[in-house]
């Protein structure tokens, strides 16, 4: 998929920018929900990007996947330690920073990056949706997981408890999510006044459905995407801009 040229805010907007600084300001309970939009100016490729460079032959989709995993362990594992040497060097952007400095702001988040955490947002109100690139877990049964130097991530290696292969704590496709994360993340929807709603193109399901759920309980939608989303349709206001660019102008409290 091609993305359009990323557009800067039309002048047009600044009356949405005004009626969604408006929605935030008179907000109780704040939530944000955020896709790979929100990371894309951080360097990091969205998801539907076409893989580049030395995985360019191969599709996102079935790496990412418990198939492809078994199918070749070793070139998976390699794919994430390539991910996780780009998001280790990858810096927070002016989005990241804008969510983080709201300290009254729940976020949600399908990303598998840490970059809203050191943006310095309190780990204790981020919810990972789609799990972390921040430590492994063992592909069995036996719960062990262990965190990851992003920096010098380690290749293919064995559960020290079971014997099983390890793999990064993320949500394969096909894979449930973990129950903590999403019962969190339905009670901050159906509890929240404003859902701020950024850089995702809302087609994966279940996450995907939590706008619906908020907008269902009475919360306002704000939507910011470079490109009208499966999340227009329930926007209360659409911003169609950089979130680098868009955020800072919307949750800044001058
Ligand atoms: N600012 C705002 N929006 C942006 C920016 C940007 N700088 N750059 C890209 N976007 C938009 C794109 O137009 C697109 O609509 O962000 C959206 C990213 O959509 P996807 O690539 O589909 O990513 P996401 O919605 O997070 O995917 C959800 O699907 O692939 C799985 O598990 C993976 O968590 C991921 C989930």
């Amino acid at each position: 998929m091609s993305e359009p040229k990323d557009r800067t805010i039309d002048i047009a907007d600044t009356d949405r920018i005004e009626s969604a600084r408006e929605l935030l300001s008179n907000a109780a309970q704040l939530v944000s929900f955020t896709g790979a939009g929100l990371s894309a100016e951080s360097g990091i490729a969205t998801f539907r990007d076409a893989q580049t460079g030395l995985w360019a032959k191969f599709d996102a989709m079935k790496l990412a996947s418990a198939d492809g995993f078994a199918r070749d362990p070793e070139l998976v594992s390699s794919w994430y330690q390539d991910r996780r040497r780009a998001m280790a060097q990858a810096r927070p952007n002016a989005a990241h920073r804008a969510l983080a400095e709201r300290a009254d702001l729940h976020h949600i988040t399908q990303n598998i990056d840490d970059l809203l955490v050191r943006a310095g947002a309190d780990p204790a109100r981020v919810v990972s949706l789609h799990g972390t690139m921040t430590r492994d877990r063992c592909h069995g049964t036996c719960g062990y997981e262990v965190t990851i130097d992003m920096h010098d991530p380690p290749g293919l290696r064995t559960c020290p408890t079971c014997g099983e292969h390890l793999r990064p704590a993320v949500v394969w496709f096909g894979e449930m999510l973990p129950m903590e994360a999403w019962t969190e993340a339905e009670r901050l929807c159906l509890g929240c006044d404003v859902l701020l709603v950024v850089g995702t193109s809302a087609v994966v399901y279940p996450a995907a459905g939590l706008i619906a759920l908020a907008k269902d309980a009475g919360a306002q939608v704000i939507v910011v995407n470079t490109q009208p989303s499966d999340a227009s349709a329930l926007a209360d206001v659409e911003l169609i801009g950089r979130a680098g660019e868009v955020l800072p102008a919307l949750l800044s409290s001058k």
